[in-house]
């Protein structure tokens, strides 16, 4: 039979397929049990990605338990070995000396034993003393997705790549008691040495529609008790996935170790919250004595809380590295092309996010977040602009790099705030992002919209444009920083998600500067607004501007001036994984 009669019959049974397929919801994942082990075994190169991390084809979500270790940095991460949508989930394993370039490597754990046979879920990673790395993962026990945390342990620690881990046979370390919705109990942090002697850890859960972090203690790792308390829970916020417990320094940008606390330390907690798919998180005070977790007083648990990211990202997971004394953070930037059929033709699903460093602001209000320095060393061809005047309506083009592969570095300035429009109080209650939706890049305003199109095609039929816009408020001014994906692409699929993300920045205008920086991924664009106090990831899948076709443009469509001080931009090389 020729190529194209067998594509045509393929696409044909497939359509069969997936119009019988039964589709449910579970762990936040959709689920279609008869496509979780189909592969077409095409893998098409049309918005894969350069130098983001994505293994060569098939489903991917949360990254799991990175960690650094003797020199060599881990990324292990859900991913199924069958197919482009989520099923059959194991911890794939790669690792790397810089975070930017990836080994790919065998599973480190997938389903096998009594204690794991439907499934190796989430969870982290604890350097234990003497240097033992240990992988705490949620284990699934049967058809109804009764879920266990259980422990894994290097076989061999001579090996610099730790390929090989063995689940010994004391799992599982934790079983859900009586009080526990054993369905929706999984995803165990980083755990952390108290002063006391005691190991704690903690695993996200729910009871009614209370999201909870479950606090579980130790002496030596192996026999857990649960404590009376979470270490904190909030009413309304459903389930709590993928909790992750930190310290940061009040004092310096440095990473501290998860153990670390004091009193120039403050601790973050975040959470995946299963019911929008975002990740949250508060800043505040981890009381040692009573093992509570309180929230500073600006903060706000839920739905209207302070995102690490305002576009496509969940399940993100923190780590120290001692090598640069930093806390590196990842997430899962999954896809909007949301029918599993654009995943099948595509052959794979789902990239994991630039690293990047992750500190407190000296505000203590927010955190701040930068890629890591490494991706530096992927930038080649760069070109500059300096001191350049955008009025209302001007843009000008970023020639000379490849803008569908690029790193994109903008500082504008303006003289004046006068010209900013008014917030009208009534959109106070609503979301940033719904905002953006009809405070958009072609709407004119006063002080902005002015920033990046990306992604854009020749005469502008589709762009995503990332910008800001100027807000002035009864005694102060609000900055909106938006990624916004709804003509990102002329295909016009009913159920590609094309979301106007957005988020506040809280950020001085004293020195009438806003800065950008966008990396470039042809179907991620991953932005981060002033210095990284806002950052928003859109994932987007252009017709039009696509490898060569593809433009980068500056602009302004607002009435007041703005002026590029200065614009940096490198093509990007490709990296290895
Ligand atoms: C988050 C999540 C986790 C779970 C894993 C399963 O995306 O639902 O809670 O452990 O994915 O793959």
């Amino acid at each position: 039979m020729e190529f194209s009669r067998k594509c045509s019959l393929f696409a044909f049974l497939l359509f069969f397929v997936l119009l019988f397929c039964n589709n449910e919801v579970n762990a936040s994942h959709e689920v279609f049990r008869k496509l979780q082990s189909l592969s077409t075994n095409i893998v098409r190169n049309l918005f894969r990605t350069g130098f983001h991390f994505q293994p060569p084809r098939h489903w991917i979500n949360d990254p799991t338990g990175p960690m650094y270790y003797n020199g060599i940095y881990h990324l292990f991460y859900q991913y199924n070995p069958k197919g482009e949508v989520w099923g059959n989930i194991v911890w794939a394993h790669s690792v790397s000396v810089d975070l930017v370039n990836w080994i790919n490597l065998e599973p480190a754990i997938y389903p096998s034993e009594a204690f794991d046979k439907y499934g190796t879920w989430s969870g982290s990673t604890t350097i234990l003393p003497g240097n033992k790395p240990v992988i705490l993962y949620t284990g699934i026990i049967d058809d109804e997705q009764s879920q266990v945390q259980n422990y894994a342990i290097p076989a061999n620690l001579t090996d610099p790549f730790l390929r090989k881990w063995i689940k010994p046979d004391n799992n599982p370390l934790v079983v859900a008691d009586q009080s526990i919705n054993k369905t929706k109990f999984r995803d165990p942090t980083t755990a952390w040495l108290g002063q006391d002697g005691l190991w704690r850890m903690l695993v996200g859960s729910l009871r009614g529609r209370r999201g909870l972090a479950l606090l579980y203690w130790s002496r030596d790792f192996m026999k857990w008790t649960k404590a009376k308390h979470p270490i904190h829970s909030s009413a309304d916020t459903g389930n709590w996935e993928c909790v992750d417990f930190f310290p940061v320094s009040l004092e310096h940008t440095d990473g501290l170790d998860t153990s670390s606390h004091g009193e120039k330390v403050k601790h973050v907690l975040k959470v995946s919250l299963d019911d929008t798919r975002y990740d949250y998180y508060t800043i505040g005070t981890y009381d040692t004595k009573k093992d509570r977790y309180t929230p500073d007083e600006t903060m706000v648990d839920g739905w209207k809380g302070l995102r690490l990211d305002y576009g496509n990202f969940y399940a993100s997971k923190t780590f120290y590295d001692p090598s640069k004394n930093r806390r590196i953070l990842m997430g899962w930037a999954n896809e909007s092309d949301v029918v599993p059929t654009d995943a099948i033709n595509k052959g794979w699903s789902g990239i994991q996010t630039i690293p990047r460093r992750l500190w407190l602001d000296p505000s203590g209000r927010h955190l701040v977040q930068w890629p890591v320095e490494e991706l530096e060393h992927l930038r080649k061809q760069k070109v500059e602009i300096r001191n350049y005047r955008l009025n209302k309506g001007e843009k000008v083009e970023v020639e000379g790099i490849t803008p569908a592969q690029a790193d994109v570095e903008v500082t504008f300035s303006f003289s004046s705030l006068e010209n900013a429009e008014e917030f009208d109080p009534s959109w106070a209650d609503l979301y940033a992002q719904d905002v953006c939706g009809f405070r958009g890049s072609t709407v004119q305003g006063g002080l902005g919209p002015f920033g990046l199109l990306t992604l854009s095609s020749e005469n502008l039929e589709e762009y995503t444009p990332v910008f800001f816009r100027v807000f002035k408020t009864q005694d102060k001014y609000k900055v909106l920083m938006c990624s916004d994906a709804s003509r990102s692409s002329v295909r016009n699929h009913k159920k590609m998600y094309k979301p106007s993300f957005a988020g506040y920045v809280d950020v001085d205008l004293t020195n009438k500067t806003l800065s950008l920086r966008s990396l470039i991924d042809h179907s991620v664009v991953e932005s981060f607004g002033a210095g990284g106090k806002t950052v928003i990831t859109s994932r987007v899948y252009p017709a039009l501007s696509i490898y060569n076709d593809t433009h980068l443009f500056a602009f302004n469509n607002g009435t007041e001036t703005v002026r590029i001080e200065n614009l940096d931009a490198w093509s990007m090389d490709k990296c290895d994984r």
